[in-house]
């Protein structure tokens, strides 16, 4: 293997550039953007200048999914903290359907991408929003790599019901004092989420953009429950891989 790198850091006035001491590695659509906002709101938590005590981080969504991920960011810095958003695969795919919908409004129904063939009810995983989903396969990537102890998963579900609870054990997994606390979130009812009191660099609450929370269009029982059956196996082997029950049943 190439040399460790994690000490190479470029210097000047404003702080050092450095490698990421840690990286939102997925998933797609499992509530990324609302971890990384959660986390600005920590005075030690800074990208991409860092000064001495904090600590890197960058978000990069497909890393998570991304064959050659693991074994570069390995070689980059062995050392480098994991972090996964996971969200039930099933909902996953249909926010990560609706995004798609929303820029290609020609697309065809979702029951037409998700079944290779619908008689047989066989699922097509060649579909993205179907593959992303399957992470006990995709955690067996990292792990030829990483020790579970490098990867912390965060409950998409309970980012959104109890975001203090769940910002309590990235901070712990950072080594982060416990700064993201209950006090910063309030649940705002219009938008259906939890969002930021004061987020940093303003003094007004701010929940995240319009594309973040957004209504799916409704999807078939029927075809729902058959993908819920075809992730089952696959979510019960990550959470014997995690030792983490999500309770996506
Ligand atoms: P939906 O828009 O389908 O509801 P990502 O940032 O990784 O793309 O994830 C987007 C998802 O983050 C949203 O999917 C939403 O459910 C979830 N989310 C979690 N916490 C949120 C928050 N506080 N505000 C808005 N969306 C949030």
């Amino acid at each position: 293997l190439p040399g460790d790198l994690s000490n190479l850091s470029v210097s000047d006035s404003f702080g050092t550039k450095e490698f990421p001491q840690a990286i939102i590695i997925g998933v797609k659509k499992g509530g990324t953007r609302a971890l990384l906002e959660f986390l600005r709101v920590h005075p030690t938590n800074l990208m991409p200048r860092t000064l001495e005590g904090q600590i890197t981080m960058e978000k990069t969504p497909s890393y998570f999914v991304t064959r050659e991920a693991p074994g570069r960011i390995f070689t980059m810095n062995r050392n480098t903290k994991l972090i996964v958003v996971v969200r039930d695969p099933v909902t996953r795919a249909v926010s990560d359907y609706t995004q798609t919908l929303s820029k290609n409004p020609g697309l065809p129904s979702f029951q037409n991408l998700v079944f290779k063939n619908y008689s047989t009810g066989l699922i097509d995983t060649s579909w993205s929003a179907v593959r992303i989903g399957i992470y006990s396969k995709h955690l067996e990537n990292w792990l030829r790599y990483f020790p579970l102890s490098s990867l912390l998963f965060v409950s998409g579900e309970r980012l959104v019901t109890d975001p203090a609870r769940e910002m309590e054990r990235v901070q712990d997994f950072l080594g982060l004092k416990r700064l993201v606390t209950n006090k910063h979130f309030y649940f705002n009812q219009t938008k259906g989420f939890p969002c930021l009191k004061k987020p940093e660099g303003s003094s007004r609450p701010r929940c995240l953009g319009k594309s973040k929370g957004r209504a799916h269009p409704h999807i078939s029982p029927d075809v729902l429950y058959k993908l819920r059956d075809f992730y089952r196996p696959f979510n019960l082997k990550f959470y014997q891989m995690t030792g983490q029950d999500f309770g996506w049943e």
